[in-house]
């Protein structure tokens, strides 16, 4: 027997039942980005490999071990699935000069890879809405983007959600606390595990987010970035916790905070939920003002965040929130042979008229095709025999019970032109 096929470990298929809940998630913030000025931008899925690892950083868990790097044997180029939207996005900014006369706020949305043991809110394709201000150097868009969530977790009806908020300073700030750092976890360096003693010289910023608890009182001890501030650094995340302060948002500030890519500067944020267990981070980001200099554009700052949105639908989910799936207005029935096209016909004049349409497919007797409408959810069943074909017409009949006065309660013969109209004033008659 062949071998059975399957899915690649840690990637997921969107069945049709699950489908209308992330139909529904896009739409509302689809939305609800409009409503903010963003502009849609789609970059491709795969990038040349450089590209991450100069914009995520060298020494960081996505370029050291979860890329899905491959080169193309057809040219011999390295390419890479995007582990994050960040690098892509600022290098198709950068190639078609986005920013040249005006900053820009612009979103993705769609899968990302990453090579991570597969658990439950942690994938090895999942997807994010992705959202990047360029442009902006003041803490008055960071707390746009902090306030514009807020009301995102609103309208989806999310409410065990919670924020907590860090400044990582500028590079030279970063450098003294770095210096101070590694000389404190130097004293602990028996102690540490081997993830940390490899980071102590590489990326000891990175032990402070450490998930092994044997660790945790080294790391609550360690020095903090934001005890390293200098005035205008201070100033902006001030600035930052006064603006949110006004608007009525709680957050926290967690000095440990570090977040997993490198190109972070000042703010950087999470909101955490404690509804799905250790995968509890829903959505990151943060300030990146060095990063489009060094990646070959002019000067620009940017700040953003990712939104992983396999936990957000798991999130809707547990709430209950489970939209109807869609249901289509009318069941065209036929009986094969000359029926068929007047059947297709009047499918399309249905559709003309702005109603959606199961024609039915393939063999089977008007009963069985009836239990068929039914279970489609429709609420007309459109009948076509061969008396009817014959004159351009078809029977309609509900197939809600929806009591003797409701439309259609009894079944209807009409001209196949007038059908359309006549749905369409039904079902506005039943939705009143
Ligand atoms: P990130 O924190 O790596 O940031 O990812 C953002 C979000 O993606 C996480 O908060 C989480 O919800 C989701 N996520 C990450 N890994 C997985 C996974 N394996 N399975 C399921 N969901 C996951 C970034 O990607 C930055 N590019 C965000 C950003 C944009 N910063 C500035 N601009």
């Amino acid at each position: 027997m062949a071998k059975k096929l399957s899915g690649v470990r840690g990637m997921n298929d969107l069945l049709p039942a699950e489908a209308p809940l992330w139909e529904w998630f896009e739409a509302r913030v689809a939305d609800w980005l409009r409503s903010y000025g963003y502009q849609q931008i789609r970059t491709p899925i795969v990038e040349y490999t450089e590209l991450f690892v100069k914009g995520i950083g060298e020494v960081t868990d996505i370029v050291e071990k979860e890329m899905y790097s491959f080169e193309d044997k057809l040219n011999g180029e390295h390419l890479t699935l995007r582990p994050e939207f960040t690098a892509g996005v600022i290098r198709a900014v950068i190639e078609h000069n986005l920013t040249y006369d005006a900053p820009r706020r612009v979103w993705s949305m769609g899968p990302v890879f990453r090579h991570e043991r597969p658990q439950r809110g942690r994938y090895r394709q999942f997807h994010q809405v992705n959202v990047e201000a360029l442009g902006f150097a003041g803490p008055d868009i960071d707390a746009e983007l902090i306030v514009m969530l807020a009301r995102l977790w609103k309208i989806l009806g999310i409410e065990r959600v919670r924020l907590e908020l860090n400044c990582l300073g500028q590079a030279d700030e970063r450098a003294r606390h770095r210096a101070d750092l590694i000389e404190y976890l130097r004293r602990y360096e028996a102690q540490l595990d081997d993830d940390a003693k490899r980071r102590l010289h590489t990326n000891p910023l990175r032990i402070l987010d450490t998930k092994n608890p044997a660790l945790t009182e080294i790391v609550a001890g360690a020095p903090r970035i934001t005890d390293y501030l200098g005035t205008a650094s201070r100033a902006h995340f001030e600035g930052l916790q006064a603006l949110l302060g006004s608007a009525g948002i709680a957050f926290s500030v967690n000095p440990r905070m570090v977040r997993g890519l490198d190109y972070y500067n000042l703010t950087v944020f999470e909101w955490i939920t404690d509804a799905l267990g250790a995968q509890g981070t829903l959505c990151g980001g943060g300030r990146y003002d060095p990063l489009i200099e060094r990646m070959g554009g002019r000067p620009t700052p940017g700040i953003g965040f990712g939104m992983g949105i396999e936990r957000v639908i798991e999130l809707l989910r547990e709430a209950g929130r489970v939209p109807s799936a869609p249901v289509c207005d009318v069941y065209v029935l036929h009986q094969g042979g000359a029926t068929q096209p007047v059947a297709l016909r009047a499918a399309e004049l249905l559709r003309d008229a702005g109603l959606d349409v199961i024609l039915h497919a393939g063999e089977g007797g008007l009963k069985s095709q009836m239990r068929k409408a039914d279970a489609s959810g429709a609420e007309f069943a459109l009948i076509v025999g061969a008396a009817e074909a014959a004159q351009q017409a078809a029977a309609v009949k509900a197939l809600r019970a929806r009591g003797a006065e409701a439309p259609f309660a009894t079944q209807a013969v009409l001209p196949l032109a007038q059908i359309g109209e006549a749905l369409v004033t039904a079902l506005e008659r039943i939705s009143e």
